[in-house]
């Protein structure tokens, strides 16, 4: 069990074979009816958990698209439907079953009901459970952009069962270590470490390695967002490597992988601050052997330069005009470099640029 701290303090529960029980057990006797957000594939387990719980409250599923198309508010007010339907009260609560769209839809759906209902998260994708499940950040997009409308609000807890991880393809396993990797380099070392020793090992969703690299990875989260939860500070350090990642996944219309896009921007996030300021080749060529021994991306065209520039400068984390960007100062001390100058973003740029 990992605590997550702040004002409304709550749990990550790992292990095996728990969702059932535990997502019961924090559901509590209060509640009466439970409404499960879940994208098709994973209807079976969202049965299942139905029939677990249904001895003790009324169930209801709603199924929603997969990944981004979840994140609609076409498809949050079918869940509101439901709802409003059922005589949903504030006493009642929304489970969250799936990746990281998923549980962002469900936080939102949960956030908005009677301006709040209980609310439990099961992440089954590695992002989810490292990154997007954890921390309170709920929201949907609009035809402008991504999180464009949402809250922060926190969960009752988080449930990380395992065993959903083992349906998953290899290549999304390899996709959610950018995350991973992230953790490791602004402030957890030893995740860097168990993947160099061995990444099938570390990627292999059965072994204590992943565990470990798992809770390493939920931890840093975990200080960091119960330090601030409303990303006045600290909590930015989290969006190292995604200025530029965002904006790939825009250009790439978010047919590519969150974790394909931020790991091109890590490694840009590494060059700038090896030109900007001091860090060390050795790191920079850390973060190009990591993510390659993982299959992820390094590099990205030269000619969309322009293309990345006007999305990063429109990016929501720019301040009074300002381009904001987590870099290291060393491994594990991450920083803000804002407002760099064109010309140095493109000098980074050029070393990622094929
Ligand atoms: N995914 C970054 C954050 O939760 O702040």
């Amino acid at each position: 069990m990992i605590p997550v701290g702040g004002d409304d303090p709550y749990e990550v529960i790992i292990g095996r074979g728990i969702l059932a029980s535990s997502v019961a057990e924090q559901l509590g006797s209060r509640v009466a009816k439970v409404l499960i957000v879940h994208p098709a594939t994973l209807g079976a387990r969202a049965s299942a958990l139905r029939e677990e719980l249904s001895g003790s409250y009324e169930v209801l599923l709603a199924e929603v698209p997969d990944a981004e198309e979840a994140k609609r508010v076409e498809v949050a007010a079918f869940c509101w439907q439901i709802m409003g339907q059922t005589d949903f009260t504030r006493t009642d609560a929304v489970v969250g079953l799936g990746g990281g769209a998923t549980t962002d839809l469900a936080g939102f759906v949960a956030a908005t009901w009677l301006r709040g209902v209980r609310l439990v998260q099961c992440p089954s994708s590695v992002n989810g459970i490292v990154d997007a499940a954890i921390g309170g950040k709920t929201g949907i997009n609009t035809n402008e952009g991504k999180n464009l409308v949402g809250s922060f609000y926190s969960p009752v807890a988080v449930v990380v069962d395992l065993d959903l991880l083992d349906d998953l393809p290899h290549n999304e396993v390899l996709a959610g270590f950018a995350e991973i990797v992230k953790c490791g380099f602004i402030g957890a070392p030893e995740i860097l470490e168990i993947i160099e020793r061995d990444v099938e090992t570390a990627t292999d969703t059965r072994s204590a390695e992943f565990r470990r690299v798992v809770e390493l990875s939920i931890a840093l989260k975990a200080r960091v967002v119960g330090e601030d939860f409303r990303e006045s500070g600290l909590r930015e350090i989290l969006n190292y490597g995604h200025t530029l990642g965002h904006a790939i996944e825009h250009a790439e219309r978010y047919r590519w992988r969150h974790g394909a896009a931020i790991s091109v921007g890590m490694v840009f996030a590494a060059e700038l601050a090896r030109i900007a300021g001091s860090l060390p080749d050795v790191v920079v060529d850390r973060h190009r052997s990591i993510l390659t021994s993982l299959t992820l991306p390094i590099d990205y065209p030269l000619g969309r330069w322009k293309t990345l520039l006007a999305t990063m400068q429109r990016d929501k984390k720019a301040r009074a005009g300002m381009m904001r960007f987590i870099v290291l100062d060393e491994a594990g001390k991450p920083s803000v470099l804002a407002g760099p100058d064109e010309a140095l973003l493109f000098a980074a740029y050029q070393e990622v640029g094929v």
